[in-house]
């Protein structure tokens, strides 16, 4: 009973009155699909914690049409303004205090004096976000815990019956979430890498952008951002030097010889292609491995700059114990 809306008019009009009456619709961004509510209505806002099983404690990110109708529900800064102007539509978020009258429901910033906020880039979600005219809170569209959906169908797979209608928009082309930077005191800071690299926002912001402690080691960043984290059935190995026929390899670069299972990031060793094809191997090998018995997953090494940053933080989030 949930509905596989098409990418034309028809469908974005259809997603729109969903939103707009307080119903959950999953849509593609450039990063992720995220499961979207009318940010003001805080029914609907609860709704997506109800969908997700997430805990209340892990704040939503609000999207926009434009930084305009951003920067209305939050204190811009000029340097929020610099970065926005770079890098939006595009996938950065942005952390910034709450405005005096923001309409986001403060369900959906769990209480935060803070609000993140985003513009993604994609001609659907742009016609959605302009169709409503609201802000539009959407965390990724799987259920809590799990591996993020980087098309419709991971969306169904995790959420079928759970909420109203996917909005199909095809593969999500960045294939990791967005960068979200907290620009709330005086320095910037990494909260999550993403699909804008550090490097792009130092080079921006002209001067070191600071990361989390531990950011590369397993350590939670933003809040509510648990530490196991797309997290698929079978255990994750990482770093592999080897791997064995029981094993299912996610492979970067040339692939490690020893399993019949391999879905190779990129062969290239092409940072950007991996990410995009992140998640849906990370699914491919949990369910086929799954089928034939395997025991777990490996995973080569991957470089730890531009997009690397994101894909590794990825991987040890879904390599770390399971609660
Ligand atoms: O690319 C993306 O960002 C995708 C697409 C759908 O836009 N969304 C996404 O949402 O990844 P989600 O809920 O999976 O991750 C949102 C992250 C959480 O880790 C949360 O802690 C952080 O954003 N966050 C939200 N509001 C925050 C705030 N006020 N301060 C700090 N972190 C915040
Ligand atoms: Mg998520």
């Amino acid at each position: 009973n949930t509905r596989l809306l098409h990418d034309d008019p028809q469908g974005i009009e259809t997603a729109a009155a969903i939103l707009r009456a307080g119903g959950l619709v999953a849509f593609g961004t450039e990063t992720v699909y995220g499961l979207g509510a009318d940010a003001g209505n805080d029914r609907a806002v609860r709704a997506i914690y109800t969908a997700k099983g997430r805990p209340g404690i892990n704040p939503l990110i609000s999207h926009f049409a434009s930084a305009d109708a951003a920067f209305a529900q939050v204190e811009a800064t000029p340097l929020a303004r610099m970065l926005a102007g770079r890098f939006w539509p595009g996938p950065l978020t942005l952390v910034l205090p709450r405005a005096r009258d923001c309409a986001i429901s403060t369900i959906a910033t769990a209480g935060l004096p803070t609000a993140a906020v985003r513009v993604p880039a994609g001609r659907t979600i742009h016609a959605l976000l302009t169709a409503c005219g609201f802000p539009v809170v959407a965390p990724s569209a799987n259920p809590s815990g799990r591996v993020s959906p980087s098309d419709a169908q991971h969306v169904l797979a995790g959420l079928d019956g759970r909420i109203d209608a996917v909005l199909d928009c095809g593969p999500c082309p960045v294939g990791v979430e967005s960068t979200i930077v907290d620009l709330s005191s005086a320095r910037p800071v990494l909260l999550r890498p993403g699909g804008i690299t550090l490097e792009m926002l130092e080079d921006a912001c002209g001067m070191p952008v600071a990361t989390m402690a531990g950011s590369d080691d397993a350590r939670p960043s933003a809040p509510g951002q648990l530490s196991s984290h797309y997290a698929p059935g079978l255990p994750v190995r990482l770093e592999a030097r080897s791997v064995a026929a029981n094993e299912a390899l996610l492979a970067f670069g040339p692939a490690l010889p020893g399993s019949g299972l391999v879905w190779n990031l990129s062969a290239d060793g092409d940072l950007h292609e991996a990410a995009a094809r992140l998640f849906a191997g990370l699914r491919f090998l949990d369910m086929e491995g799954h089928r034939r018995g395997l025991v777990g997953i490996a995973v080569q090494h991957v470089p730890a700059h531009g997009m690397g940053r994101a894909i590794r933080d990825r991987l040890i989030r879904a390599a770390s114990p399971r609660p």
